[in-house]
């Protein structure tokens, strides 16, 4: 973790080439009332719990059911499960994933709720089946976590439920909330379902994160488009799923000291990675792509600048974007 992202002073670097137990359950869901109250005060015993064990983890709510992945020595995840087994705000737990591996998890917390209508049962179809075929699969918890609390939708998912090979691109906006805009007009013009979901970090208030899953027609991949909000770039979870995505989409405001900002932001967010996404900025007449792809290279990342006519127009934004992301497939090989 770099401390440019003013991170608490708990949080440490995964040591290189440490090797941790990483363990995924899902239970049902026992409580009555605001799910993410009750998130947020497990949050606050298990910082204190889990860092004293060494143990990191994330925890989501989406259908009636929660799912926590941690990453830690063998006997700091036992604790959590021993304590976990005991208490009345869940019940059915089933281990889904557990393997010993890297750490992927860069923080002690983290914690997703998506705001969908999966049926219970709908969840639990998905969650069996995952569970048979994960082992055959040697699935990495990242892709069990994904798989589960963030399957493909959309027309171009079906058959394609099982697989990884989608394309996923992150926008987020140097000022403002365009990026969940484009988002929003993505799924209209798709004629897909936007997903929600509220993030949140070991310490702070929780961020808006939605994402679009958009069939690019015939031949195309299927490609996920998440908007995300400045200030959930730091949250463990998100970091963890980086190296997943192709391009961060950043669409700059043109006032320097913002866009500036945001690209050091992405830098110290992808220094500890050795696949890093590519950054596509998007800006009006005047940014000064320039200055901000030196910023990007002196971090280690590839630039690749796009003009816009009107920032202001979703559509006009896509139409700008949409070429290099197809551009790019033949370089990038880690979707
Ligand atoms: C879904 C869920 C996830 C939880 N995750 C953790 C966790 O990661 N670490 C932890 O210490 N407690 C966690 N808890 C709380 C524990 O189940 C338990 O209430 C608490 O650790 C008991 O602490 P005590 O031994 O101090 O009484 C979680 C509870 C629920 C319902």
């Amino acid at each position: 973790m770099n401390s440019n992202l003013n991170s608490p002073p708990w949080v440490g670097a995964p040591v290189p080439g440490e090797t941790v137990d990483r363990l995924l359950y899902a239970s049902r869901s026992c409580v009555q009332g605001p799910v993410f109250k009750e998130m947020h005060r497990i949050r606050d015993h298990a910082l204190q719990r889990n860092v004293a064990d060494n143990v990191y983890a994330a925890l989501s709510y989406q259908a009636g059911w929660f799912m926590e992945w941690m990453e830690g020595p063998s006997a700091g995840i036992q604790a959590v499960m021993r304590r976990l087994e005991r208490d009345p705000r869940h019940r059915d737990l089933r281990v889904v994933h557990h393997s010993r591996g890297p750490r992927r998890l860069p923080e002690p917390w983290s914690m997703a709720l998506r705001k969908d209508h999966e049926d219970p049962g709908d969840f639990e179809r998905r969650l069996v089946a995952l569970s048979e075929s994960a082992g055959q699969q040697r699935l990495e918890p990242a892709s069990v976590w994904r798989r589960l609390s963030m399957p493909l939708r959309g027309s171009g998912a079906a058959g394609r439920k099982e697989s990884d090979l989608y394309q996923r691109v992150m926008v987020c906006s140097a000022r403002g909330t365009q990026s969940f805009e484009l988002v929003r007009w993505l799924g209209q013009a798709h004629h897909c379902k936007v997903t929600s979901q509220r993030l949140a970090g070991a310490q702070d208030n929780d961020v808006a994160n939605d994402y679009v899953d958009v069939d690019g027609g015939p031949g195309a991949m299927l490609r996920r488009v998440v908007a995300m909000a400045r200030n959930g770039l730091h949250i463990g979870l998100f970091q963890a799923f980086l190296p997943d995505y192709s391009h961060l989409v950043l669409l700059l405001c043109g006032d320097s000291k913002h866009d500036v900002d945001l690209i050091n932001i992405l830098v110290s967010a992808c220094s500890r990675l050795s696949h890093r996404p590519v950054l596509l900025g998007l800006g009006g007449p005047g940014c000064d792509h320039a200055a901000l792809r030196a910023v990007a290279r002196n971090g280690g990342l590839v630039y690749l600048d796009c003009d816009v006519s009107d920032t202001a127009d979703a559509k006009a934004l896509w139409a700008a974007a949409e070429p290099a992301l197809d551009f790019s497939r033949t370089t990038n090989s880690q979707w």
